[in-house]
């Protein structure tokens, strides 16, 4: 078992933090399975030792006229592979729409980068028992119009908000069932297995249990992934090969 792992490191780091993390990871023996998305001033800085990195969000517009955005031929000019889209803080706080996140898979897909699509409900979609409508709504709108040949290159990341920096988690059963629910979704309509996170408070303690799960082909990870002794502890829970 070896699982995909992506930190998505959100603001949480300052400069001489991000030193010591890049000294934390570089100690690890097997970092093919693990992407990172810092803060975009210090992308290059994980680019430059080779890390595979990624940004946390792009700009749906060409490079230009688009103050304090980065645009996807920037980002790609410094050597980034990916791009997290769709992600619920981008989306509550920057009211980035499901067709903005489309354009931005499309974008993305144009320039060989590779789009990490966020799905998931809130706590009031959860309450209402609208999880699987809500996740498929995303899933139809950001992938509207793409091939299989498109759609078999994006990553999905289950992430429910309600569990996003909150400690709490959905329940394995819960977690197996909507994960499978996408991926049937994707066998249905594009043909292909698909690749599918889970994300929402992912943290060492309950990394062994998340393990246990069927069809989770890794985790997308926010506050662990700024703590150089929890990522670390996590990523080798996600390397043994069985
Ligand atoms: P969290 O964040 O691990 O801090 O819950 C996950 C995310 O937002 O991607």
């Amino acid at each position: 078992m070896k699982k995909l792992i992506v930190g998505n490191q959100k603001s949480y780091l300052k400069s001489n933090e991000v030193n010591d993390f890049i000294a934390g990871l570089r100690m690890v023996k097997d970092l093919s399975h693990v992407l990172i998305c810092p803060s975009s001033i210090y992308m290059e800085r994980y680019i430059k030792h080779n890390f595979i990195t990624g940004c946390q969000d792009v700009s749906k517009y060409p490079s230009g006229a688009d103050t304090g955005e980065l645009s996807i031929e920037q980002i790609k000019s410094i050597g980034a592979s990916f791009s997290l889209v769709g992600h619920s803080e981008q989306r509550s706080r920057k009211n980035e729409t499901i067709e903005d996140t489309n354009i931005k898979i499309r974008q993305l897909l144009e320039e060989e980068l590779v789009p990490i699509l966020c799905v998931g409900e809130s706590k009031a979609e959860r309450d209402a028992n609208k999880t699987e409508e809500v996740v498929l709504n995303e899933l139809q709108g950001a992938l509207d119009d793409l091939s299989t040949k498109d759609v078999e290159k994006i990553i999905i990341a289950y992430e429910p908000i309600w569990s996003i920096g909150t400690g709490i988690i959905p329940t394995n059963d819960e977690i197996e069932n909507i994960i499978s629910f996408i991926r049937e979704y994707i066998e249905d309509n594009y043909h292909i297995s698909g690749i599918i996170l889970y994300g929402g408070s992912v943290n060492p303690h309950n990394i062994d249990t998340l393990n246990t799960i069927d069809g989770v082909d890794g985790y997308l990870i926010g506050g662990a992934s700024s703590k150089i002794d929890e990522f670390i502890e996590i990523i080798n829970k996600c390397t043994k090969e069985e």
